[in-house]
């Protein structure tokens, strides 16, 4: 096989990027190890910036999105006993959207089909090879037929656990991280959210998000240890659990119904830089983590190859390298401001390693500060909805 970008992944970034090329006349092929229906069924993260909407209608997707995403302009932060909103939309212009992660994938792939795409689902030994020459080469197993898909360059859109970044020689990397000793219990719940915007609960038994799909579905999380075991928490226990930290205000109830989905993220910091080495671009989770506090995941993915999309546009139309060259550290200057600002909101929400109660009152502080400062509300609103320019 040959194309011009072969792009290993088909989450948000592979997809999109392939989305975009195709919009500027590039060929490329997606690979995935996992199934179509695996892929569009993964519940994950459901926060779009403004930037990542704009990046979606002005790629010709934003039908179903106008449709059934639901447009936030505010969050509210909930702690010791009292709620307080940050209207976002009045500090800063902007706004949010609510529509799930894998209702972007769904709509990226029915584009990419649409319009002839090349998707390889269900591939496996993926290796890539040649990746400091002009001819890379990805080799991988699908039906039980070894496939060698040649092309110009390659892009890394496999996730946190692909095998692009690792194919970089040693030496060539820096890796940043940071741990954080807590995890995320997320459910999905046939239930009609009990709120219309987003609460971000602080408590002293952990932090608590209630979050949404649809008027049907609420999305809720949980602060859980890291090493904490699925079937410890039948329903009764969650449920349990959420209306301890989040019935705080007086008169309010989490609505409840039955659990359709569930999971636990451990939760980490990473970037690894350059995003780059020679022919092969890396982009999204593959290269830098944030823990879902600040809901950036998603978000950071597409502003990615928002670049890589046009850096590679200007390579084939006039053979300039100059936005290829840039893509790295542009892009990285809008990941550690996201880096910082996951790393902020998930140290003043959750119940930290020891309990230790100088930094509890520390957490306590700045809501308050967020809660009556104007300009605090505003630094936090327009990292949420997203900078425009970094
Ligand atoms: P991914 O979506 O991970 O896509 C990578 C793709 O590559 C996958 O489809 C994978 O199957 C495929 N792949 C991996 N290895 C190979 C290989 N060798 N060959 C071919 N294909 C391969 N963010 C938030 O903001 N809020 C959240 O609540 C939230 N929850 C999350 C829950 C979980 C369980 C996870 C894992 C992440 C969550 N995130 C969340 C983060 C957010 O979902 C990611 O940032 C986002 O998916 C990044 O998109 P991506 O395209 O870079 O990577
Ligand atoms: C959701 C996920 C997040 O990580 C977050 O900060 C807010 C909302 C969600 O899945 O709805």
């Amino acid at each position: 096989m040959r194309t011009q970008v072969g792009i290993v992944g088909a989450g948000p970034a592979g997809l999109m990027l392939s989305h975009l090329l195709h919009l500027r006349g590039i060929d490329s092929v997606v690979i995935e190890c996992r199934s179509r229906d695996h892929i569009e069924r993964r519940v994950r993260a459901g926060v779009l910036e403004q930037g990542s909407v704009d990046l979606l209608h002005a790629a010709g997707l934003g039908d179903r999105l106008s449709r059934e995403g639901a447009r936030h302009e505010g969050i509210e932060l909930r702690f010791a006993g009292a709620a307080y909103r940050v209207p976002m939309t009045e500090l800063t212009g902007r706004a949010i959207t609510v529509y799930g992660q894998q209702e972007v994938v769904k709509d990226l792939v029915a584009a990419r089909i649409a319009s002839g795409g090349r998707i390889v689902f269900e591939v496996d030994d993926v290796s890539l090879h040649g990746l400091d020459s002009e001819a890379p080469l990805i080799r991988f197993r699908h039906d039980g037929r070894e496939v060698e898909l040649h092309c110009d360059f390659v892009a890394g859109c496999d996730g946190s656990h692909g095998v692009s970044r690792s194919s970089v020689p040693e030496g060539v990397l820096t890796t940043y991280e940071r741990g954080y000793p807590f995890a995320w219990l997320g459910v999905l719940a046939a239930a009609p959210p009990a709120v219309e915007e987003l609460v971000y609960a602080h408590h002293e038994r952990g932090f608590a998000l209630y979050s949404l799909r649809s008027p049907e579905i609420s999305r809720l999380y949980l602060q859980v240890d890291p090493a904490e075991d699925l079937d410890r928490w039948p329903d009764e226990r969650i449920w349990s659990e959420l209306r301890t930290r989040l019935e705080t205000v007086p008169g309010w109830t989490v609505n409840t119904g039955p659990i359709l989905e569930k999971s636990i993220t451990p939760m980490r910091s990473l970037v690894v830089e350059p995003m780059r080495w020679q022919r092969l671009f890396l982009a999204g989770d593959a290269v830098h983590i944030v823990p879902p506090t600040g809901a950036k995941g998603m978000n950071l993915a597409l502003a990615d190859v928002a670049l890589l999309g046009a850096a590679f546009a200007d390579w084939y139309a006039h053979g300039r390298t100059e936005l290829l060259d840039d893509y790295s550290p542009t892009a990285l200057r809008r990941v550690w401001r996201a880096q910082h600002f996951s790393w902020w909101m998930t140290s003043m929400l959750h119940r930290l390693d020891g309990h230790d109660p100088y930094e509890a009152r520390l957490q306590l502080s700045t809501l308050r500060y967020l809660a009556t400062s104007r300009s605090y509300a505003t630094s936090l609103a327009e990292n949420y909805v997203g900078l425009p320019d970094v």
